[in-house]
């Protein structure tokens, strides 16, 4: 009941039945202008672009084994894609413009129809122009259920989210140089599922399964949450072998996930999901507390696993990926097209950063790989703002100093100054996206690519 009632606050959600996708015929998904009130009743609405007039986009639910079969139809004034981010899914469906399919042109569609091998906690967003199209709401949230879902009593997905709206309840313009050359987009609005603090309902002792997506333009997220205990059970999609207790901060990057397991151990009427910023804790969604106290269960959950595909450091490809560009350090040089082009024309190109000296995809792959050969990537944030880098279509670990691997991720954030290498087993053929999740650091310049040849 609970659930159905959390869904339906999912702006005109329409639920799929649990596993009955692969026989049905495809679904439809209208891409298309929209308007919502976003800012509080009393406040003019919003113009947006969305999924089916729902913002954000309906929950998307298979089952681990289905197949995903959508059709994607642009009524939007310019040429779109969707991206089914972190899934391990074929190359020709993964979304991207110009590498992995044509744009979807205005008044088109396309099929996406692909197999679903991984369970956990995926979202869907457009591809094309991202830092815009995210930004006017075009993404939603995709779960993938385990074969046997950990028994929980309610099973919420938050997306959160910052977009930034002028008080006439427009969104801010978009060609902005300052977005393009410093963090990113940054929102003036938090929102959860794309409301201002919306509320669900708990009863005291639940045990709760709580998916954090973060459809965030740039903002990094620090969370908290009060009135719980649990564990971290799953970090962008994947299963973590030894779920984290609950820690006090919970760092969430543009498009990363995380989900918790938690028991509602306040005593108090209400629980919080609360974002940290410089001058002070604020919610961006409530759980009213109700009922008497039961005792919390206290078993730690552990999600089977999906596929494993071992990494062998001992015999892998390597690269560097050296990230520089951005306002404060900035970059005097990068070659555009095989043309090197100094800081001002790279200016008057919208292009602000640049890997290993390319500002912009370039012709060829970081790496062309055999399938199952190993990657290193080792990478080094020469600038003065946060970067997440997300790799399309395979999940990587991170390399620690003493050569143990991190769980696996799609996602991972370097700090200013930060070196981080990662790792993973190229066990997905095809050309696959390696970019900056802040979108406007993607338009400006940051992305590259891999190749795995089969
Ligand atoms: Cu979430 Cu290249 O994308
Ligand atoms: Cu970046």
């Amino acid at each position: 009941m609970q659930r159905r009632q959390f869904l339906g606050s999912l702006a005109a959600a329409s639920l799929f039945p649990r596993g009955g996708i692969a026989q049905t015929a495809p679904m439809r998904l209208i891409a298309a202008p929209h308007r919502q009130q976003v800012l509080p009743v009393g406040y003019p609405d919003t113009a947006m672009w969305s999924f089916d007039a729902t913002f954000p986009g309906k929950a998307l639910r298979f089952k681990q084994g289905d197949r995903l079969g959508i059709t994607v139809e642009n009524q939007l004034p310019q040429p779109t894609s969707v991206h089914w981010h972190g899934l391990r899914l074929d190359n020709a469906m993964d979304g991207v413009p110009g590498l992995t399919q044509a744009p979807i042109e205005q008044g088109a569609s396309f099929e996406y129809d692909f197999a679903l091998p991984d369970a956990g906690t995926y979202w869907y967003h457009s591809h094309a122009k991202s830092m815009e199209q995210v930004e006017r709401g075009l993404y939603g949230p995709l779960i993938i259920d385990e074969t046997e879902p950990p028994d929980v009593d309610q099973d919420i997905t938050l997306m959160i989210d910052d977009i930034r709206l002028e008080q006439d309840g427009n969104l801010a313009a978009f060609d902005n140089f300052h977005d393009l050359s410093h963090a990113g987009r940054i929102g003036n609005l938090w929102l959860a599922n794309g409301q201002i603090d919306p509320a669900y309902p708990l009863k005291r002792g639940d045990r709760v399964r709580l998916r954090l997506i973060s459809a965030a333009n740039a903002r990094v997220f620090t969370l908290g949450l009060q009135g719980f205990d649990g564990w971290v059970v799953a970090l962008d999609g994947m299963p973590l072998k030894d779920p984290r207790t609950l820690p006090e901060e919970l760092v969430l990057a543009p498009a990363q996930r995380m989900d918790l397991i938690l028991d509602v151990t306040t005593d108090s009427e209400e629980a919080f999901l609360i974002t940290f910023e410089r001058d002070g804790g604020y919610a961006i969604a409530h759980f009213p507390v109700t009922g008497p106290s039961k005792a919390a269960r206290s078993e730690k959950v552990i999600l089977p696993p999906n596929p494993d595909f071992p990494i062998d450091l001992a015999n892998a490809r390597t690269a560097t990926l050296m990230i520089e560009g951005g306002a404060m350090g900035g970059m005097r040089a990068a070659r555009v097209d095989g043309q090197e082009l100094d800081a001002r024309e790279l200016a008057g190109r919208g292009l602000f950063w640049a890997l290993n000296g390319v500002a912009g995809r370039p012709e060829t792959p970081l790496l062309d790989v055999s399938l199952g050969e190993t990657v290193r990537i080792g990478m080094a944030n020469n600038t003065a703002f946060p970067h997440g880098m997300h790799l399309h279509g395979m999940h990587f670990s991170e390399v620690f100093s003493d050569g143990t691997l991190g769980p696996l991720r799609d996602t991972i954030l370097l700090n200013p100054q930060d070196t981080r290498e990662i790792a993973f087993q190229a066990h997905n053929p095809g050309d696959w996206l390696f970019h900056c999740h802040m979108l406007a650091h993607h338009q400006a310049g940051m992305g590259t690519w891999i190749r795995v040849s089969a």
